[in-house]
């Protein structure tokens, strides 16, 4: 006999994206995609942490255009805002008053050892800001308020959403419990989208050669161009292997898109030569992305509509999190 799930025995789910018009392969192939896949199955909470975005410069009227384009962009990808809480970050409250709280109980040392600290220092030298710093016991902080069984994200959050844990258990041990500790939700295929251009660097918007990555928001030709353009080695020969960084990350790309294993690929294009084989990736690739932009192009033209979404949302969220913020700060000493 078949056993219907209710609602209140839905697991939960919380994950979030920083605003960039320029939302790429990696993001969607690491994250956006589970997003979409787990809304029937779990309960989920997901935002645009525009908060976490002003750890580096950001140029006011371009932010506000990337926080209404990420929103509208997660729409266009499926995220069902009835179904799903989906709201901006910024316009609850709670994150950085709960933020707060967990950096008095975060210790300098532990927050000195993230890599993502190191590198986007190392990348900004003019502007290393205390926010960069602390800015995993935001990402802590917006996790924790929602209690989630799950996080879905790529690789690279691994190391804070470990973080995350720490703080959770640390803070219940101290106080009582308050938080659920989460587990991460990494995909086994497509977790860490490697640049077409630096097979040793992650994809990233923030790579200077626009070649290195694919927006979401590309056009068929530029995905279809770039993956021609993608370096690869000399052996000519589709097979999966540390050996071949270049040609390993389209084989995990087209995995990840297709749902066909890395054997399957090399099946499918043994004897076939480099040029054939990127050819079918960038196809295969604009295919699954062409919907998307399509349904992205009538969404953002709404932008009332889309205030009305967001603000629901945030409505929605500052339900669950003033919940749990009250119950932090009451444990921790303050009054209500
Ligand atoms: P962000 O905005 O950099 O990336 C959003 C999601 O995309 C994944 N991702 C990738 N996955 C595979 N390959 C890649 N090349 C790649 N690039 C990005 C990221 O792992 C992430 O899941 N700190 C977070 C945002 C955040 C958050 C949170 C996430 C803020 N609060 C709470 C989860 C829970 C970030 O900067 O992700």
């Amino acid at each position: 006999m078949c056993q219907q799930i209710s609602d209140t025995q839905k697991k939960k789910v919380l994950s979030c994206i920083q605003p960039s018009g320029m939302l790429t392969l990696g993001n969607y192939l690491g994250a956006l995609k589970n997003w979409v896949s787990m809304q029937d199955e779990f309960d989920c909470t997901f935002a645009v942490a525009d908060l976490h975005a002003i750890t580096v410069r950001q140029e006011p009227s371009e932010l506000r255009a990337r926080i209404y384009s990420t929103y509208a962009l997660l729409l266009a990808l499926g995220i069902d805002p009835e179904k799903n809480i989906l709201f901006i970050q910024s316009q609850v409250p709670e994150h950085t008053a709960l933020s707060w709280i967990l950096s008095c109980n975060t210790q300098f040392g532990e927050m000195s050892r993230m890599t993502q600290f190191k590198d986007k220092s190392a990348k900004h030298p003019e502007n290393i800001n205390v926010g960069l710093f602390s800015y995993p016991v935001l990402m802590a902080a917006d996790i924790l308020l929602y209690k989630p069984d799950l996080v879905p994200v790529g690789a690279d959050q691994k190391q804070h959403l470990e973080i995350a844990r720490d703080i959770a258990i640390r803070f219940n041990n101290k106080y009582g419990e308050v938080f659920t500790v989460p587990e991460a939700y990494i995909p086994k295929t497509g977790a860490r989208v490697m640049s077409l251009q630096d097979p040793s660097k992650k994809m990233s918007k923030s790579d200077d050669n626009p070649n290195a990555w694919v927006a979401i928001l590309d056009s068929r030709d530029d995905i279809i161009r770039k993956f021609k353009r993608a370096v690869t080695d000399s052996e000519a020969c589709v097979r999966f292997s540390p050996e071949k960084p270049g040609i390993s990350n389209l084989i995990t790309i087209y995995s990840a898109v297709t749902g066909k294993s890395a054997e399957q690929v090399e099946r499918e294009f043994d004897g076939k030569g480099y040029g054939d084989f990127k050819l079918a990736v960038g196809e295969t690739v604009a295919d699954a992305l062409a919907p998307v932009k399509q349904r992205y192009d009538e969404i953002i033209k709404d932008k009332k509509a889309l205030e009305t979404l967001y603000r629901e949302g945030a409505q929605k969220a500052s339900k669950t999190a003033s919940k749990t913020y009250f119950k932090a700060m009451k444990k921790v000493g303050f009054v209500i």
